[in-house]
């Protein structure tokens, strides 16, 4: 006998479990259990007596009769998605509250609209009349993008069955969408999937392009359903610094294109504007001649892209001195600051440090390393750096700098903005074109890099033994001087 089943499921990473507990053992949150109706309540009757239905198979080199990619005619879009949507493939957005998804799509279903294909754009989360406000306010009002305010996936579904195939449709948000199939409340885990389900099944079935809406949670994830990671084809995070004009759209994960290129936007009242050359905009507010802060010679995808770290090193009144990075990752910063520590005598166990890196964007590259100590070293000492220099280069944790990709479109970027120098690992030195248009200086051992900038040091009023002093005799230990003769 089959009992109408209900579970407790969890509503941040949507693991089901026979009776409510406290914590999720899953994902270890606490009080996220929410009890819901069973989605897999279909009938034992039904269920037993249905015998598979057979079905012919099909070669790998088919061929399919339309463009398979549709692009949104906004460059930086595109170039996240990989070259536009995939007919068929459903993609989901994710992003904090206010950060500008509804403008984003808003705008892309506009282009679309304006090229010809049929779009539409279902809002679960506002009236038509405030879609029409924000359209008014980005100038698209004209733009033939078919409206609705819904949230019944049944509904909408009957209704885009009808006429043409759209060829992008907007659902905004997943977590207002709602469907007769399960019982359980709107904005559920069980509620998401399931629609989230039915709208892939339709976009499968037609070749419509879908993008779902997911909200954010206050740790960065989309909201409850991470389960819906899983079902859709790409999902993008938009990102962004609230107090700060730049957003940023970077692809976490993509079936069919590229996941490490960002797409930058500038916020505007006129909607968001594309920001085809990031580095400009990032080094934009640079604080010259001020120690602490170093040009890192990134690359973002296919992208060179010039960013400014910054570090403040600060004598520390804690037990456990604080360590605050923004903008890169702390395991990698904690290396650092381990091997300035160990191979460069740089004492920095009596200090907090703040990291920060300019402008919102978020730095994967362990090229950063090399920039990332320039800035640290820079603020103990109190050595502003030259300001004409880029650096870059990874860091061992044997101290020394190991070679990078991309030379060549690192130098180049930085040429076309101005700088004179580059600070490079020695190996990539022969990466170098002849005309970069840069002085180049490279080093192979941080330690020489460290010494070099505390000799420019003049840090003022520190009474516990200047670390210009401290920094520079110990700058080359014995036993990395022996590795680098
Ligand atoms: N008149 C305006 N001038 C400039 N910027 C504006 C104006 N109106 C709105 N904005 C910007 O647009 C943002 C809201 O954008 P949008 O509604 O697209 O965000 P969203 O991500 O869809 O938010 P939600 O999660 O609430 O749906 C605001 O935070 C603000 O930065
Ligand atoms: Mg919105
Ligand atoms: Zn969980």
């Amino acid at each position: 006998m089959a009992k109408a089943s209900s579970s407790f499921v969890c509503q941040n990473c949507g693991a089901a479990f026979n009776r409510w507990q406290g914590k999720c053992e899953a994902c270890g949150e606490w009080n996220t259990l929410v009890e819901e109706a069973g989605d897999n309540a279909v009938p034992v009757s039904i269920r037993a007596k249905r015998r598979g239905r057979t079905f012919k198979l099909e070669s790998l080199a088919g061929k399919s009769n339309d463009a398979p990619r549709l692009p949104s005619g906004m460059a930086e879009l595109d170039r996240v998605t990989g070259g536009g949507f995939v007919r068929g493939s459903v993609l989901l957005v994710g992003g904090d509250p206010g950060i500008g998804k509804s403008t984003l799509l808003t705008q892309a279903t506009s282009l679309m609209a304006k090229a010809g294909h049929r779009t539409v754009y279902i809002s679960g989360e506002e009236a038509i009349a405030q879609v029409r406000l924000r359209a008014e306010r980005l100038g698209l009002a004209a733009a033939p993008v078919e409206l609705a305010a819904e949230t019944s996936v049944e509904d909408i579904i009957a209704t885009l069955s009808e006429g043409a195939t759209p060829k992008l449709i907007v659902i905004d948000s997943i977590q207002t969408m709602w469907t007769d199939t399960v019982e359980s409340a709107p904005g559920t885990v069980t509620q998401v999937r399931a629609s989230a389900q039915a709208l892939i099944r339709f976009a499968k079935k037609t070749g419509a392009a879908i993008i779902l809406v997911g909200h954010v949670t206050k740790d960065g994830q989309i909201a409850g359903p991470r389960v819906v990671e899983h079902m859709v084809d790409a999902v993008l995070s938009f990102e962004g610094e609230g107090s700060q004009q730049f957003r940023i759209l970077r692809s976490v994960k993509n079936r069919f294109g590229p996941t490490d290129e960002i797409g930058v936007f500038e916020m505007t009242g006129l909607g968001l504007r594309e920001v085809g050359n990031p580095s400009e905009l990032f080094l934009s507010e640079r604080d010259l001649g001020s120690p602490g802060t170093a040009v890192f010679a990134g690359i973002e995808g296919t992208r060179p892209v010039l960013v400014e770290l910054q570090a403040l090193v600060a004598p520390s009144t804690l037990g456990t001195p604080r360590r605050a990075v923004v903008g890169w990752d702390s395991a990698r910063l904690s290396m650092v600051l381990a091997v300035l520590e160990a191979h460069c005598g740089v004492k920095l166990s009596g200090y907090d440090v703040y990291f920060n890196v300019a402008g919102g964007l978020r730095i994967n590259e362990p090229a950063a390393d090399l920039a990332a100590a320039a800035a640290l070293v820079s603020s103990l000492a109190n050595a502003p750096l030259p300001t004409d220099a880029v650096y870059f280069g990874e860091i061992s944790l044997s101290g020394a700098v190991r070679p990078v990709a991309q030379t060549p479109a690192r130098l180049k970027e930085a040429a076309k903005l101005g700088f004179a120098r580059a600070v490079l690992p020695e190996q990539t030195r022969g990466d170098a074109p002849a005309d970069a248009g840069l002085a180049l200086q490279s080093v192979g051992g941080l330690s020489s890099l460290v010494a070099d900038i505390a000799a420019r040091g003049t840090r003022r009023g520190d009474d516990d033994g200047a670390p210009r002093a401290k920094a520079a005799s110990n700058a080359t230990p014995a036993r990395f001087r022996r590795q680098e003769g």
